[in-house]
């Protein structure tokens, strides 16, 4: 049965990029699969260490994963810090992850910016974390947006050279699994995982810009759809996000080089959970002035029961924090099995 884990991060307000490119894949996903759903908070002091109010925002996001139908008894909800596990194998991984590797990342330079000297070690070593956030569980699927393929790429790389560079040990203990990876058949204790991105909405861009992804950080509250935002909102956002003059295409290949048409027919074809091309077939020819009313009736349609729930689910404390006790003990039992044999493997002496 595949495993499937996943995390979101608790800064700022969930946007619609996060839910259709995430949150609703992890709630599609729950149907076959068990599924570790993490909210992850260590990884939210990589770009900022003082927050107002981390625990509230980590509390929120829990709220929006149980709003959005994420079941927190037959599945995992958790936050990352109780279960101090995924900062013990992030130091593992940190030994085996080369720094050039993490050099590389796209996330890395475009956050650090000029000044990179003086960006966290944390922001540096991210992407060994989030690895290790994955093999803690041995998950084999991972539901993210576009905009992670990079890390996750990189969580094979570190999972590959463990089990390369222990591999004597891993057989020795007797650990190993036999895995297909592409045409190859590899023996080792974690799994070489597979991102699961992909569908019309994989990489929502901003309303404002459509070179630019929807995005918590960006200055514009604007260019986002924030998951609680109320029916008015949406409706105005959607009026003043940036289009071009002409109608819609009737075919996919007219969307090409008109990045904020081709983003306002994914993000339809994400809410309606319909493709890009069934989308024009209804709308082809259609002026913006249609479309973009259309668009808001079926966001608000879809998003407002989310808010409100979030909402009624963020007013019972008690209830989220609950939820979050009772899956960081599940997890917790679950990434100790790992470390013990992972410790094992590397030789660190335990009782
Ligand atoms: P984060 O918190 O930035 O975003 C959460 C999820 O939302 C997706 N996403 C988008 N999808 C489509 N269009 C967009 N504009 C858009 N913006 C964000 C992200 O791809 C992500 O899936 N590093 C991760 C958190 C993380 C994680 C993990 C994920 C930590 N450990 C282990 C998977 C597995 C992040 O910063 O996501």
């Amino acid at each position: 049965k595949p495993l499937v884990f996943s995390g979101v991060q608790p800064t700022g307000n969930l946007h619609l990029g996060n839910y259709l490119g995430a949150i609703k894949k992890f709630v599609a996903l729950q149907e076959q699969s068990d599924c570790i759903y993490c909210v992850v908070d260590l990884h939210s002091l990589t770009a900022q260490l003082v927050h107002q109010d981390l625990g509230d925002q980590t509390r929120s996001i829990t709220a929006a994963f149980l709003a959005s139908g994420i079941d927190p008894k037959k599945h995992i909800v958790f936050n990352q810090s109780r279960v101090m596990q995924h900062a013990e194998l992030a130091w593992i991984f940190n030994c085996v992850a080369r720094i050039g590797w993490m050099y590389r990342m796209t996330q890395f330079k475009d956050k650090a910016g000029k000044d990179r000297e003086n960006a966290s070690l944390g922001l540096l070593a991210y992407p060994s974390l989030m690895a290790a956030d994955i093999l803690l569980y041995r998950a084999t699927h991972v539901p993210v947006g576009e905009d992670q393929k990079q890390h996750l790429e990189l969580t094979r790389d570190i999972a590959q050279k463990f089990n390369n560079d222990f591999s004597e040990k891993i057989a020795a203990l007797g650990v190993g699994v036999e895995m297909q990876v592409g045409e190859e058949t590899v023996n080792g204790y974690f799994p070489i995982t597979e991102p699961v991105i992909g569908g019309p909405a994989a990489r929502i861009m901003s309303l404002r810009d459509g070179s630019k992804k929807m995005s918590k950080s960006d200055p514009s509250d604007l260019s986002r759809i924030n998951l609680t935002d109320d029916a008015d909102t949406i409706s105005k956002k959607i009026r003043k996000a940036k289009t071009d003059p002409e109608p819609l295409p009737s075919e996919l290949d007219g969307l090409e080089s008109r990045p904020e048409a081709e983003n306002l027919v994914g993000i339809y074809a994400g809410l309606a959970e319909i493709s890009k091309a069934d989308v024009l077939k209804e709308y082809g020819g259609q002026q913006f002035s249609v479309f973009k009313p259309a668009l808001a009736d079926l966001a608000v349609e879809k998003l407002a029961p989310i808010a409100s729930e979030m909402r009624r689910i963020e007013g019972d404390r008690a209830y989220v924090d609950a939820v979050l006790k009772d899956g960081g003990e599940r997890a917790r039992a679950i990434a100790e099995g790992t470390m013990k044999t992972v410790r094992d493997i590397i030789g660190l002496l335990q009782d």
